[in-house]
């Protein structure tokens, strides 16, 4: 039977990047920071917690973006398909924090 996946699974699915490990959320987090123009990072990670957390000196959000941040698709770094041809970060697709969130779920 033909049957809808739940969200959850949808969630998981649909990302073109599947974070599925440490390494790989660490390694994401430090690239946006990268992205940021940081010139300092910090990475903590609490192993028997579960818990990661980098601070960086980058450029930082906006209060309008913590709207955004986390959601599939929303990035600040590609506005067009011309962008594309000119991709001057390492992330461009709005994917690694929301692929995150569906791993940490
Ligand atoms: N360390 C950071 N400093 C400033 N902005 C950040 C940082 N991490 C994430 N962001 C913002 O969150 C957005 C989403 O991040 P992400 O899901 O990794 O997608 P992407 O890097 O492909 O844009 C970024 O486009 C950026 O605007
Ligand atoms: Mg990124």
């Amino acid at each position: 039977m033909i049957k809808t996946l739940s969200k959850e699974v949808q969630a998981k699915l649909r990302s073109g990047i599947a974070i599925f490990s440490l390494q790989q959320c660490v390694e994401e987090l430090v690239l946006n920071s990268i992205d940021a123009g940081a010139t300092c990072v910090a990475v903590k990670i609490d192993i028997e917690a579960c818990k990661v957390q980098v601070i960086d000196n980058g450029s930082g959000m906006g209060r309008e973006d913590m709207e955004k941040v986390g959601m599939r698709y929303c990035t600040s770094k590609c506005g067009s398909l011309e962008d594309l041809d000119n991709l001057r970060f390492y992330g461009f697709r709005g994917e690694a924090i929301a692929s995150i969130i569906s791993f940490a779920l």
